[in-house]
């Protein structure tokens, strides 16, 4: 069973706000875009880079190793030179308070 990672509570992450939690010994990014939460695993599927503190943009994340950016939502790689999908993960508030677990 996978585990489910508190991040923080809600009122204290504010919108455009960033970090990385582990679940299941894997670096998860948490990024809060237009008020929801979103995760996906902190490595670029180009070669590795971590996503964190990338710009976001249209929902979007671009890795600042070479320019590569994905969707937040699903993932889906939408520029090169990354091509392949980045995992997801599930966010939940719950009683205030952010997680994280896999899908
Ligand atoms: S490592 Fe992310 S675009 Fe190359």
């Amino acid at each position: 069973m996978s585990e489910r990672v508190k991040v923080g509570p809600e009122n204290e992450l504010p919108e455009g706000w960033q970090g990385e939690v582990q679940v299941d010994g894997v670096g998860v990014l948490v990024v809060r875009y237009e008020g929801q939460f979103y995760a996906l695993r902190n490595n670029c599927t180009h070669k590795d880079f971590p996503l964190l503190g990338g710009e976001v943009v249209m929902g979007r994340i671009t890795c600042e190793k070479h320019g590569a950016r994905f969707e937040l939502s699903t993932g889906k790689a939408r520029t090169l030179p990354a091509v392949k999908p980045v995992k997801v993960y599930r966010t939940e508030v719950e009683d205030g308070e952010v997680y994280v677990s896999a899908l």
